[in-house]
């Protein structure tokens, strides 16, 4: 049995919190909310709790998990050593959703980091996750808390969708802010390299270091050259029916995705631009182009509610790099198996 636990992050219940930590302390799993996406968390110290989260997801077990701290002197027991772009980083943008990746020292078993010798590590900013985080010891191994291959969670009620009967205890805390999962940053590279985009952006990232570049893997459509993030290999956030990205200007692109809502059961993802224009279909308005926030923070949310509709087919309106952008297109492009429809040319 699976228990939901309400938790309000301006007050919270001390009492449930220790439970929570009691949990991960004996090797159990907790689900709980980041700035970003739920996370599934277990002991990062402890190899069963890697084991246990593994098998809860159905994930690979080569796909390395995130470490989680909660507090600056942690760093230093679970890296061999702190690279100075670290400092500046973590100075920039922690707590907050950028994951680094550096050496790792031997307290950390290669059962988190799907045997690697280099680990990725993150502080989030949510009071919730810190709190849980010191609770259970300092060191909370978590992957997004979804069924591997699903959308990330971005409410609880999703990660009960998926891990029901799984794990002991979700922690609500309501929906998410940001809702893609943090940017990765490699800093074992000698150019610190992106490998997947999030709301901290390459330009951020090049603001506070200089230099820093994007991993060719992720923007390259050559299919040999392979992401460096194990992760980013696998096919992702798939919704059960087909998904195109239809990409021109906008009366093409609103005229191409009608023509093909005249037959069948067909999901729109659009924007409150364009909401009006989609007068048959199952139109689903992710957010305004005016804030790329609310688009990233509905687009898996979006994706599971077309699952529960059973649509035929999706098709969904494109978004521009650079900043947020980029991360939302990583995502939805994954989602689509890399799908698109260049409708520029059309008359
Ligand atoms: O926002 C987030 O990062 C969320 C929340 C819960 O913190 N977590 C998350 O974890 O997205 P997960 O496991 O779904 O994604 C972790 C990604 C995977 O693509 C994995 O391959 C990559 O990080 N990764 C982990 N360790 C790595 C390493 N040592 N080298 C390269 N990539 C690594
Ligand atoms: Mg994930």
């Amino acid at each position: 049995k699976t228990e939901m636990i309400k938790i309000d992050r301006d007050d919270m219940d001390l009492r449930e919190m220790k439970r929570a930590g009691e949990i991960l302390k004996k090797g159990g799993l907790v689900a709980f909310p980041t700035e970003t996406v739920y996370g599934l968390g277990g002991d990062a110290l402890d190899e069963t709790a890697a084991h246990r989260i593994y098998e809860a997801k159905g994930r690979p077990s080569d796909n390395p998990l995130i470490i989680h701290i909660a507090d600056m002197e942690h760093l230093d027991k679970i890296v061999e050593e702190v690279p100075e772009a670290a400092h500046k980083l973590a100075e920039a943008f922690w707590p907050g959703p950028l994951t680094m990746i550096m050496n790792k020292s031997d307290a950390v078993p290669h059962g988190t980091t799907g045997g690697l010798d280099t680990l990725a590590i993150r502080m989030p900013s949510d009071p919730i996750a810190l709190e849980l985080i010191r609770q259970g010891g300092g060191y909370v191994a978590a992957p997004s808390a979804n069924t591997s291959g699903r959308p990330s969670p971005t409410t609880a009620q999703h990660v009960y969708e998926d891990l029901q009967g799984k794990i002991p205890m979700i922690l609500d805390g309501g929906a998410v802010t940001i809702g893609l999962e943090s940017t990765i940053v490699d800093l074992t590279e000698e150019i610190p390299t992106i490998l997947r985009p999030g709301y901290i952006s390459l330009e951020m990232v090049q603001a506070v270091l200089g230099e820093a570049k994007m991993d060719k893997g992720l923007i390259s459509s050559d299919s040999n050259i392979h992401p460096k993030a194990p992760g980013m290999k696998y096919r992702h956030y798939a919704p059960k029916a087909d998904l195109k990205i239809v990409e021109g200007p906008v009366e093409k692109v609103v005229a191409y995705i009608n023509e093909k809502a005249k037959a069948g059961k067909v999901g729109i993802i659009c924007t409150e631009e364009t909401k009006d224009r989609y007068p048959a279909g199952d139109v689903k308005c992710i957010g305004s182009r005016k804030s790329e926030l609310s688009i990233a923070s509905h687009l898996f949310a979006v994706l599971r509610e077309f699952d529960e509709d059973g649509v035929d087919a999706i098709y969904s309106e494109s978004f521009q790099a650079p900043g947020l952008g980029e991360a939302i297109m990583n995502r939805l492009l994954k989602a689509a198996g890399h799908q698109r429809v260049d409708v520029s040319d059309r008359i």
